[in-house]
């Protein structure tokens, strides 16, 4: 009989949102970590993104997972960063779970809903997984990790490890060394450098939807920081820069913009045309992930794209 539990390791609260705040408006640009888009609207936004014919992140992994599910190794444990929904995950369970096997799966991530559902779901589907869910931010400790060492595979599906820039990446992937054992695996998904104009379009869609996303935060603000803020007041802006090799989503300030933030018992003022980063979502080389993955001592065993190139799916060794 299999069951499912889902543990808070942090808090993710709103005073944790307000420290991130007073930092992000001590800098300029001020930038607001991404991990603020996603809560439950925020989430089920970004499952819309997922769907929208420009963003084509998702079925490209996922069709990469695919043609490829049957050559992972068969561990007993996957672990799951960001997971969310957990819906390409499924292919690696059915894989995982084949012939009756039995499997640990603890999906993390920082929006407790999705968790929640794709726990309640995934024990529904698969009666031979035990889903052990923790809500907890992959910026902090990653406390070692369930299961028996070697025996463990650790998913960062989505190109999300995309969304840390190269000093916070190079630190996540040695917390995920910190976390794991000898032996243990990594599968990395991550969207790779392409035409710009192709990159912008699946990043500012047609139907807005990216830009509801991007807006969302402003409304979690409002809420989580009894802030006055009305995101009409800005507009949402993604832009490459091609030399970073990153997608960078900002809103702008329509005009001059007051926002009371009582719960900090701030006043923020932002003039007109200024510009808040919200997100940068890098595209990267398989070279230079490969080295990246080598410096924090996990070994690339093999890595594998859609055959237009467009996004990776690469299966490393932890060392
Ligand atoms: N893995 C899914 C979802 C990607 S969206 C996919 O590939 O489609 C990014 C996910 O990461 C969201 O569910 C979000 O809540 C989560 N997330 C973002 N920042 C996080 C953080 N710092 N710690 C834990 N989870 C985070
Ligand atoms: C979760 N993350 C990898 C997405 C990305 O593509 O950077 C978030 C996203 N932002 C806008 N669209 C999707």
């Amino acid at each position: 009989m299999s069951h499912w539990s889902v543990e808070e390791r942090t808090a993710i609260d709103p005073g944790r949102l307000a420290a991130d705040i007073r930092q992000a408006l001590s800098q300029r640009p001020v930038s607001i970590p991404p991990k603020w888009f996603y809560d439950e609207k925020g989430s089920q936004l970004f499952e819309a993104i997922t769907e929208l014919p420009e963003y084509y992140p998702t079925r490209t992994e996922e069709a990469i997972l695919l043609a490829h599910v049957a050559e992972l190794p068969l561990v007993d444990t996957l672990v799951e960063l960001g997971a969310g929904y957990s819906r390409k995950t499924r292919l690696l369970l059915e894989a995982l779970t084949r012939g009756g096997r039995e499997l640990l799966f603890v999906p993390l991530d920082v929006s407790p809903r999705p968790l929640r559902d794709a726990a309640e779901r995934i024990t529904a589907d698969f009666p031979t997984v035990t889903v052990r869910g923790v809500v907890a931010d992959f910026d902090d400790e990653l406390a070692p990790l369930p299961g028996e060492p070697g025996s463990r595979m650790v998913a960062f599906l989505g190109s999300t490890i995309g969304n840390l820039t190269p000093v916070p990446r190079a630190a996540f992937l040695e917390r995920l060394h910190r976390a794991t054992d000898p032996g243990d695996w990594f599968l990395l998904g991550a969207d790779l450098v392409k035409d710009p104009d192709r990159l912008v379009r699946a990043y500012d869609d047609s139907a807005g939807v990216t830009a509801a996303f991007n807006k969302n935060m402003l409304q979690v603000l409002a809420r989580e920081l009894d802030a006055d803020v009305d995101p009409d007041d800005f507009e949402h802006v993604a832009r490459y820069d091609p030399d970073l090799d990153r997608i960078e989503m900002w809103l702008r300030a329509r005009h001059d913009v007051v926002v009371r933030l009582h719960a900090l018992d701030l006043v923020w003022r932002i003039a007109q045309g200024e510009e808040i980063l919200t997100e940068t979502s890098a595209k990267f080389r398989l070279e230079g992930l490969r080295t990246e993955l080598a410096a924090a001592g996990f070994a690339v065993a093999t890595s594998w794209t859609d055959d237009a190139g467009d996004f990776s799916l690469t299966l490393a060794r932890r060392t």
